[in-house]
């Protein structure tokens, strides 16, 4: 989209463009893009038209970041699918108001998705990028939602971004081929966020793959889900830290840190199977939740914890085992087949397997759905038909 593209959308024939396409939207369920934009550039600039529906679009698929704020923002297709997720944004701005900072700059800040966040919580805000059009989108959406905060486009290598008690700091991890994981190809690269962290007080978001020894002595990264999905790592300067390695569990917030973590001996195969969150897998905490059930490990160096008792928990799915079944393919099918198991869901760590293909080996046919774990118990690889436990998470 051109700067004058969404400029136009701004006026009021783009506004009245934007909520007529709404509405049919809203009607009908769906839009059939073409015959629409054909019946509007009858009486109407064809670049508006398509500007209006490509938003119109994009609005629809941002609902499952942003919920209902969806409805009245602005984005690009690559900025949407950069931008922190509503909950997860919302979660680290809390974060930032609750360490006191009251004004905190955005270096990086896209289309706004963690600048509203942290504007929604009372912090003075301001946002820079060095994409000028992704600054415009940023302003109209604060202004969208009524929120207030200064935006400014330039390169924050290039430009004094002090001011502000606090930084947030969210690099583009792409390249000219797409996500990249070298962090030196980051922009700014990882070598600006080591330096702001060193020197001030804020946070850097990056991948969940991040060491975790990243960052600046006393600095703490905080692993993060949402729905049980790994979403992201943050790391925070020394002087925002709480904890060395944290993981959080969104909705609900739910955290545990490196101050619970236990080395945890493995232990048999006992009636209850937990796997952890992804978050409390990639934070290091596997022991940590193996010392809140009581339980032991499956594996050293595998993330199933096994217990006697069902434990509320959550920071672990937890499973039933019904029964140990053999490990090699033949005699286990036939174990299945006798047991009419017909939909599998398949389980797997710490061995060499490719579920999709196994199940299609296995050609099951029975009628009841059953899940098995396939995995490692020492030199042992073991098969474990388990059912979920059906404990609310607290
Ligand atoms: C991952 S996106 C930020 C997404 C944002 N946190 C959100 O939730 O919407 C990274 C942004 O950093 C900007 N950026 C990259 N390098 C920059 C630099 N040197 N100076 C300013 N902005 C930069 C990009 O244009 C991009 O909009």
């Amino acid at each position: 989209m051109r700067p004058q593209d969404f400029t136009a959308l701004l006026t009021p024939a783009g506004q009245g463009l934007l909520d007529r396409l709404s509405r049919e939207y809203d009607e009908t369920g769906e839009l059939d893009e073409l015959a629409v934009a054909a019946r509007l550039r009858r009486d109407h600039d064809p670049g508006l038209v398509s500007a209006a529906l490509t938003q119109t679009a994009l609005r629809r698929r941002a609902a499952a970041k942003f919920g209902a704020d969806a409805a009245v923002m602005y984005f690009t297709p690559e900025a949407l699918e950069q931008a922190t997720s509503g909950p997860v944004a919302a979660h680290r701005a809390a974060r930032f108001r609750e360490s006191g900072l009251s004004t905190v700059v955005d270096l990086g800040c896209g289309i706004g998705g963690d600048l509203i966040a942290l504007a929604r919580t009372g912090i003075t805000v301001t946002g820079m990028d060095r994409d000028p059009l992704r600054v415009m989108i940023a302003r109209a959406n604060l202004a969208a939602l009524g929120l207030p905060g200064e935006l400014r486009a330039g390169d924050v290598t290039e430009t004094d971004v002090g001011g502000s008690d606090g930084f947030f700091l969210d690099p583009a991890r792409r390249d000219e081929r797409g996500r990249t994981l070298d962090p030196s190809a980051y922009t700014p690269p990882w070598s600006f966020a080591e330096d702001i962290l060193r020197d001030g007080d804020g946070c850097v978001k990056t991948g969940p793959a991040v060491p975790r020894d990243a960052g600046p002595d006393g600095a703490e990264i905080e692993w993060v889900s949402l729905d049980g999905d790994l979403k992201e790592a943050a790391v925070w300067s020394p002087g925002l830290a709480a904890a060395r390695r944290r993981a959080t569990l969104l909705p609900g917030g739910h955290a545990l840190t490196d101050e619970e973590d236990r080395v945890s001996p493995a232990g048999p195969v006992r009636p209850v199977l937990y796997e952890p969150d992804a978050a409390v897998i990639r934070a290091g905490l596997v022991g940590a939740v193996a010392a809140r059930v009581g339980g032991t490990l499956l594996d050293p160096h595998i993330a199933f914890v096994c217990a006697d008792h069902p434990v509320t928990t959550p920071f672990a799915r937890g499973y039933r085992v019904i029964e140990e079944l053999p490990y090699r393919e033949k005699a286990l099918r036939a174990a299945l087949r006798a047991r009419d198991v017909g939909p599998l869901t398949i389980k797997k760590r710490g061995v060499q397997v490719t579920p999709e293909l196994l199940r299609r080996r296995l050609g099951l046919r029975g009628s009841r759905a059953a899940t098995l774990v396939l995995s490692r118990h020492g030199r042992r690889a073991v098969a474990l038909l388990v059912e979920p436990l059906s404990i609310p998470a607290g």
